[in-house]
């Protein structure tokens, strides 16, 4: 199974590359010499928070890079585990290497009483899952007594640590939402395998443990995103990493942003089949109603993550006629999107269009689909947070006074 899920990645690479080759943007790879004059429109677009080694995305040509190395490379031949462990530390590990790192995450694994004596005491069931496991995650850094030291060492550790914990997090979320008890992590499956169990309570096949590692090594990392940001902006005053990925947790949740692969498949569910696309795009378009999963502040092509969920969530809805259905109605809208929006706006598909379809063809159920994405992110957080604290200056940007000048105050007894 492992070689033909790897050919349908290297075949998303040979379309990628077909369309545009994989060059940098001139001006966004050279050292940063302050101040920088960039032309910033309203939501930051343009500003620059200065220089990575982390990831490049090439908007115009649809490239994602971690540390230099191609995300369909990574996704064809890397795992979620030695990625992230790219992501922190800027290379590839050595197998000793890798060995310490994924004993130090097995060794975190397995969450305190505490949090999960925690968990059952929130309205888990009712609740948002990425508002228990931004609640947990915060709760995690007061149960932690180094919390509180920032220095680069600690707070890779606890970047580490939150890694390995969010998985087995996000796996009792679902297990809860669903009236059953959690499942204590399995340190024999990688996080990916463990993360499909641990969040259905059956053990994946290969294909799907696969696919899953894949979805997690996409997800990981992509530049200066609202919810990366969110975590920088909050470490950058020296708070903590737990604060950090808190904020990031909290700015993925939205629709916006990491939250749009749960409303691609509600609105998947509301369009029913192929038949309705039509009409149902054409009303969306007649109410402005923004596409869920489509269009991107960055890419202006086809995003390379969709490229590779694309081809994985049609050989996965093969198994069952109702994913089917849906993969079916989503490749009718991208074409009715693309041929409207993608030519006159350079709306294509993101990353969040077919994540969703993956993921209920595992038996996930759609409202945990952005804390999968969170699981991910995790590692993407934790590096930028930790490369800027390298170089820290607090973000402070200003705004611009619009308001009334020097106007004089009136006691109340004389206001209307
Ligand atoms: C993620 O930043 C990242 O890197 C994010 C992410 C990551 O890995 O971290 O890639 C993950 O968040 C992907 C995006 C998921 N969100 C969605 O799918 C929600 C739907 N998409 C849109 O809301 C929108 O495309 C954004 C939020 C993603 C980007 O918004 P921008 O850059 O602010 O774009 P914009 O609002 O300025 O839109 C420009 C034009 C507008 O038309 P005009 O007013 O110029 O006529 O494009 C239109 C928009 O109306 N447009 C859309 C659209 N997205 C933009 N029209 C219809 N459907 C859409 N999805």
């Amino acid at each position: 199974m492992k070689k033909y899920i790897e050919e349908i990645v290297r075949q998303a690479k040979v379309r990628a590359r077909q369309e545009s080759d994989a060059e940098p943007e001139p001006g966004l790879i050279s050292p940063v010499q302050w101040p920088v004059n960039c032309d910033v429109k309203q939501g930051l677009e343009g500003a620059i928070t200065g220089q990575t080694e982390i990831g490049y995305v090439n908007g115009p040509k649809g490239w994602l890079i971690y540390r230099g190395l191609d995300c369909f490379d990574l996704s064809e031949h890397s795992t979620f585990e030695e990625t992230s462990y790219l992501l922190l530390f800027g290379k590839l590990p050595s197998k000793t290497e890798m060995d310490e790192f994924m004993a130090k995450l097995n060794s975190y694994r397995t969450l305190p009483d505490e949090a999960l004596r925690l968990l059952d005491s929130l309205p888990v069931k009712s609740a948002h899952p990425m508002s228990t496991l931004r609640t947990i995650v915060s709760a995690l850094g007061m149960m932690d007594p180094n919390s509180d030291v920032t220095t680069v060492k600690a707070e890779t550790e606890v970047a580490i640590k939150l890694i390995a914990q969010i998985v087995t997090i996000t796996g009792a979320i679902a297990r809860i939402r669903k009236g059953e008890k959690p499942l204590a992590p399995d340190t024999s499956l990688s996080l990916a395998a463990d993360l499909v169990r641990m969040m259905t309570g059956k053990m994946p096949n290969e294909e799907d443990a696969r696919i899953m590692d894949i979805c997690l090594i996409l997800h990981a990392d992509h530049g200066m995103n609202a919810s990366t940001f969110s975590a920088m902006v909050v470490n950058s005053s020296l708070s903590d990493m737990y604060s950090s990925i808190v904020a990031g947790i909290a700015s993925l949740k939205g629709p916006l942003h990491g939250g749009a692969n749960e409303a691609v498949l509600a609105d998947l569910e509301e369009i029913g089949s192929v038949d309705n696309v039509q009409a149902w795009y054409s009303l969306s378009k007649v109410g402005k109603r923004r596409v869920m999963g489509f269009g991107h502040r960055v890419y202006k092509a086809y995003d390379p993550r969709a490229r590779i969920l694309h081809p994985l969530a049609e050989l996965l809805s093969r198994r069952d006629p109702n994913v089917r259905r849906l993969y079916d109605t989503a490749a009718e809208l991208e074409k009715w999107v693309v041929g409207d929006l993608g030519k006159e706006k350079g709306i294509f598909p993101n990353v969040d269009f077919y994540s969703g379809i993956v993921y209920t063809a595992m038996g996930i159920e759609k409202a945990m689909f952005t804390p999968i994405f969170a699981v991910s992110r995790m590692s993407g957080w934790g590096a930028r947070a930790l490369e800027y604290l390298k170089n820290n200056r607090i973000f402070r940007p200003r705004a611009v006074y619009v308001g009334p000048l020097h106007v004089e105050y009136v006691p109340i007894e004389e206001r209307s």
